[in-house]
């Protein structure tokens, strides 16, 4: 479905980029661009770039990039559609009719609003008769009123109807019902699908209800029933407590397993923490706490399977930037048993010698060893080095170097020695693959996605000129007169041209937001031509790239030709002809 350029071009006209993205990135301006903390990875200085007068953002970190619709895409992850509609509102503009799209909005905006009733409902029924049992629970659990309130806990009836009905009354369909995951469905009928159960209601950072978390009373199974993935909820995205601990003044994110937990440390004043919802963490949770800080300390519980569950976790909250430390619980359980045992102060001591990074990893190797055996104990320290080398600090290196001495029986000075080979390895390695890089020119302006590929690049990198020229200044695109489509070599980039064309031509305000039928990646890479652009723009330079277009499509066709030649000889040859 496409909405009529034109409308797009207002769209984007009345939603400046530096406008949309500067609620969510706090840009400082530096010349004609402006530069904040990239929200789609986590770092520390500003690459993060945003070019009002170009419309677009890129980041040089991670090269992601597009214009203001595909910013609402990446960043609430939207469809074009969804992003379009949204900004449509922000700028209190009608949205052409389309019926497909809009009753879906309308379809998603319903089942927000019934998960909210759902959870007024059940909130209500914890202090109604029917709640009593809930409401004894949370309290033996330790749970005072406000805590129940501030997370808005409930409870779900031990009926069949109870959600149901009140739902219906409130003028909701059964397929509503059913849509939101509240109900199940069996034989044609529908029955309330969580009964008896202390109700847990997942709020997402925007403030929408999107789900909930039911715990039974006592020891039967299973101990939580989640809603199932809908529309509106997706376990992979979402974190629980996070539009709580958004809020947080402490600085840091804690993350936990436990619905309980997160419950527990708001509490008792670590309002900070949130829970991944009975799933393992995902790539999308890391970069949603990115978003939020870029400190993360991770506690799962102690037993073996929480060990594994954090081993796996660290790497992917590194990735998306964070720094992360592990907290072990130690006589307790998890986070919600050590609180009520010990309390916050306790668990404050815990807090802070939690082991960082560096601890967690020399600790974990040196569970790989039996270091009684001296060539286990040699494999040990080497491993120890090796992680040691990659310090930044010298302090730290020293500190964590004599730690290792120590547990290894080696003098200080044999360490140091160790872990400057290590250091020097690294380097040498480093070295031979950047004179790799370097002797590869062709690879290294290969685009980054793995699925756009230049085939010619001589050609497309005026190709990319063309168009970063072209999308700066229209009037430029003049000087293609017959330039088509077809000359690119790069089809993706033959679409740039093809659509932007087509609005210099049709008196449409050429700009990247315009373009139509590109995924995110796409964007980002075609972002990235735009922002990266550092040459002139002025039509020598457009016509010395229209030029290398033209001769390298050229010599394309010519070669097709020879081949063409050179295989007919070939045939004539093998069935005997002579030239
Ligand atoms: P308490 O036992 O009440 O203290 O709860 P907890 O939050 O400590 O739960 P636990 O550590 O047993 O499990 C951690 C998280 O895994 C829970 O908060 C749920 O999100 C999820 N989980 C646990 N049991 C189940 C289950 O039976 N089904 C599903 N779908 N998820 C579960
Ligand atoms: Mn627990």
């Amino acid at each position: 479905m496409a909405f009529p350029p034109s409308f797009i071009d207002e769209l984007i006209s009345r939603n400046p980029i530096e406008d949309v993205v500067g609620q969510y990135v706090n840009l400082k301006r530096s010349g004609g661009n402006m530069f904040g903390l990239c929200p789609f990875h986590g770092e520390k200085t500003a690459s993060f770039s945003v070019a009002p007068d170009k419309g677009i953002y890129y980041c040089f970190g991670c090269h992601k990039g597009g214009g203001v619709i595909n910013f609402m895409m990446e960043i609430e992850g939207l469809t074009y559609p969804d992003a379009v509609r949204s900004l449509a509102k922000r700028a209190g503009m009608q949205i052409p009719e389309d019926e497909q799209y809009q009753s879906r909005y309308r379809h998603q905006e319903r089942l927000w609003a019934l998960s909210k009733e759902a959870a007024r409902f059940f909130n209500k029924q914890l202090y109604a008769p029917a709640g009593e049992q809930g409401l004894a629970y949370a309290l033996r659990r330790g749970m005072p009123k406000s805590v129940l309130t501030t997370f808005g806990i409930g409870f779900a009836p031990n009926t069949w109807s109870a959600l149901t009905d009140a739902m219906r009354q409130k003028g909701y369909t059964d397929q509503e019902l059913i849509d939101a995951g509240l109900v199940s469905e069996k034989g044609g009928r529908i029955y309330d699908r969580f009964r008896n159960r202390l109700m847990f209601p997942i709020i997402d950072v925007r403030g929408y209800v999107i789900g909930f978390g039911g715990r039974v009373m006592d020891d039967s199974t299973p101990k939580y029933l989640n809603s199932p993935e809908t529309l509106i909820f997706n376990k992979r995205k979402n974190l629980f407590a996070l539009n709580l601990a958004k809020k947080t003044k402490l600085g840091y994110l804690i993350l936990v397993e436990g619905y309980m937990d997160a419950v527990a440390l708001h509490q008792y004043g670590f309002d900070c923490a949130v829970a991944s919802l009975g799933t393992s963490l995902t790539e999308e949770h890391a970069a949603l706490l990115s978003r939020y800080t870029d400190q993360v300390v991770l506690i799962y519980d102690g037993d073996e399977a929480g060990q594994r569950a954090t081993r796996r976790a660290i790497p992917i909250l590194e990735k998306a930037g964070l720094q992360v430390k592990v907290l072990r619980m130690k006589d307790a359980k998890d986070p919600d048993e050590f609180l009520k045992k010990f309390g916050a102060d306790k668990f404050k001591i815990l807090l802070e010698d939690a082991s960082n990074r560096v601890e967690y990893q020399l600790n974990a190797i040196a569970r790989k060893y039996d270091i009684r055996e001296d060539e286990q104990r040699v494999r040990y320290i080497q491993e120890c080095a090796q992680l040691i080398s990659t310090l930044p600090s010298s302090v730290q290196r020293e500190v964590y170097g004599n730690r290792i001495a120590e547990t290894g029986g080696i003098s200080f000075d044999a360490m140091k020695m160790e872990i400057a080979k290590a250091y020097k390895n690294r380097l040498r390695r480093e070295k031979k693959v950047q004179e790799k890089k370097d002797l590869a020119p062709v690879q290294a302006v290969q685009p980054r996605s793995r699925t756009i590929h230049y085939e010619d690049v001589k050609s497309a990198m005026a190709e990319e000129g063309v168009i970063a020229q072209g999308l700066q200044d229209p009037s430029l695109l003049d000087l293609c007169g017959d330039l088509q489509p077809e000359d690119f070599s790069s089809e993706l980039l033959g679409r740039v041209y093809k659509q932007i064309r087509n609005c210099q031509d049709m008196g449409v305000r050429v700009n990247l937001a315009v373009l139509e039928g590109f995924d995110l990646d796409e964007m980002s890479h075609i972002a990235g031509i735009v922002q990266r652009q550092s040459g002139p723009v002025n039509e020598r330079a457009m016509k010395d790239y229209i030029a290398t277009i033209r001769a390298e499509s050229q010599k394309r066709t010519v070669h097709t030709e020879d081949d063409l030649l050179a295989l007919r000889n070939k045939l004539k040859e093998s069935k005997g002809y002579k030239g």
